[in-house]
């Protein structure tokens, strides 16, 4: 037992002492011509590939020599145009878009639908919520509240409205919504609203500082900014967008939307290039539809608000449930300037990076040409200081130390 153990302890001295040794000792490959023309092609074209990967992609097309800047600050003002007959009633922006302050979501709705004259009594559950059909009072348990029904049961069985079944008596705003809801045509004209979309953004680490209005239009005529319609081609600087233009490069079908209301997102991509003047960095805008539409029925947006008033002294409201079109504006950004230090790491990464055409031609070397072993044996050969029958093997290297631990020093481990 201990006889193993001061094996180990004297192996790993000699290791020890050979690893010093070795350290002052200089170590440089030795350079092999390989007269081989599959190979000399095969190693230009591997080279070739590496170097134009570099020049090409890195460099040229992923600016790696520029020092960049993702996600500026970024401020959003919106504001809905246009105006909607519908009826005898006028629509003004107050009426459709919401919310009035202009942030990064504003929405439009598109079609309402109305539950009039709704006040605090009692009256019939809705006959799908579960366990408001009956057919006496005691299929209605008193004062439980059911959260996808719409109030606290009285524990009585009544008829359902004017049909001819009976469901649970509710507490609640009556008459409910399923009952009594009148359903408007929809906003056809927000078609041909508009949304005028103020963006600037800052780079902090650049100091750069830009707009999606050009200023000189700014300044010559505001008639400008309230006349035009935003187009990819014709008019990119104008930055009021007709919703019809929206839902078209959303892909979306107004119509459609108009019945079950939608999230569109509105992209605006900054990618500046500093080293060129700042008035060249410009937005781009995109538009995609962002509620999931896997499961028909949960896409679409509405959402419910009350008008409040009072009826002979009795507190009274018009419940509206509003599908409308959400514009959600996401701002993405970024800025690239050259500098000297990514320019550096970039260049040694690509310099290093040669050094693989050497690794796959030694592989393609070893592997395929190789057949007789001749490149094996001229790659791989050692040179040590003792003559080849003087090596001890390392069987006979080890079991020399029980005996004979005068001198590790001399020993060449394999
Ligand atoms: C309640 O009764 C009505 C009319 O008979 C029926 O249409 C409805 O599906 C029933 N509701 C439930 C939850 O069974
Ligand atoms: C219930 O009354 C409304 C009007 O109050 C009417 O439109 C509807 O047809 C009636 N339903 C039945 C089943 O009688
Ligand atoms: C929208 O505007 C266009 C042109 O200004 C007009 O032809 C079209 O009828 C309008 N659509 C609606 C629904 O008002
Ligand atoms: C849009 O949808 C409506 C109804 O869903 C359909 O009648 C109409 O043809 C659609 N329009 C287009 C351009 O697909
Ligand atoms: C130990 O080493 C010395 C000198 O290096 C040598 O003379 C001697 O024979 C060795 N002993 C054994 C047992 O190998």
């Amino acid at each position: 037992m201990s006889e193993a153990f001061y094996t180990i302890v004297m192996g790993l001295r000699g290791f020890i002492k050979e690893y010093f040794h070795s350290f002052w000792d200089y170590e440089t490959p030795k350079v092999m011509v390989v007269k081989n023309r599959t190979l000399g092609v095969i190693y230009r074209a591997v080279q070739f590939l590496v170097i134009t990967y570099f020049i090409w992609y890195v460099f040229i097309s992923q600016k790696a020599y520029q020092e960049t800047e993702s996600r500026p600050d970024s401020s959003v003002y919106t504001r809905m145009k246009g105006t909607a007959v519908h009826g005898d009633d006028i629509l003004d922006t107050v009426e459709y878009a919401r919310p009035s302050e202009g942030g990064d979501v504003i929405s439009t709705l598109l079609r309402r639908e109305f539950t009039y004259d709704q006040r605090q009594g009692t009256c019939a559950e809705y006959f799908n919520v579960p366990n408001a059909n009956c057919t006496t009072d005691s299929d209605c348990v008193e004062g439980e509240v059911d959260f996808e029904g719409h109030g606290r049961r009285t524990g009585r069985c009544i008829q359902y409205y004017n049909h001819t079944f009976k469901t649970c008596e509710i507490q609640s705003w009556c008459p409910i919504e399923e009952y009594a809801v009148v359903r408007e045509p929809p906003l056809v004209e927000a078609i041909n609203f508009t949304v005028f979309i103020r963006n600037s953004i800052h780079f902090p680490k650049f100091k750069v500082l830009r707009g999606n209005i050009k200023r000189a239009d700014y300044r010559k005529t505001k008639r400008y900014l309230n006349k035009c319609h935003y187009h990819e081609d014709t008019e990119p600087y104008c930055p009021n967008f007709r919703l019809g233009y929206i839902a078209n490069k959303a892909r979306e079908n107004f119509t459609e939307l108009c019945r079950t209301g939608g999230v569109i997102g509105v992209f605006i991509n900054w990618d500046c290039n500093l080293d060129l003047d700042p008035s060249h960095c410009k937005p781009t805008y995109s538009f995609r539809r962002l509620d999931l539409r896997k499961d028909e029925d949960n896409s679409g947006y509405y959402y419910r608000f009350a008008k409040y008033y009072n009826k002979n002294g009795v507190e009274s409201r018009t419940l509206i449930k509003a599908y409308g079109i959400r514009l959600d504006i996401i701002v993405h950004g970024q800025a690239g300037k050259f500098s000297p230090i990514p320019t550096i790491i970039s260049t040694v990464t690509a310099l290093t990076s040669v050094g693989i055409c050497s690794i796959i031609c030694d592989w393609i070397m070893l592997t395929f040409i190789d057949k007789n072993e001749v490149y094996s044996d001229r790659k791989f050969d050692e040179v040590i200081k003792e003559p080849i029958e003087h090596i001890p093997t390392e069987l006979s290297y080890i079991s020399s130390f029980g005996s004979n631990h005068s001198d590790l020093s001399e020993g060449v481990p394999l």
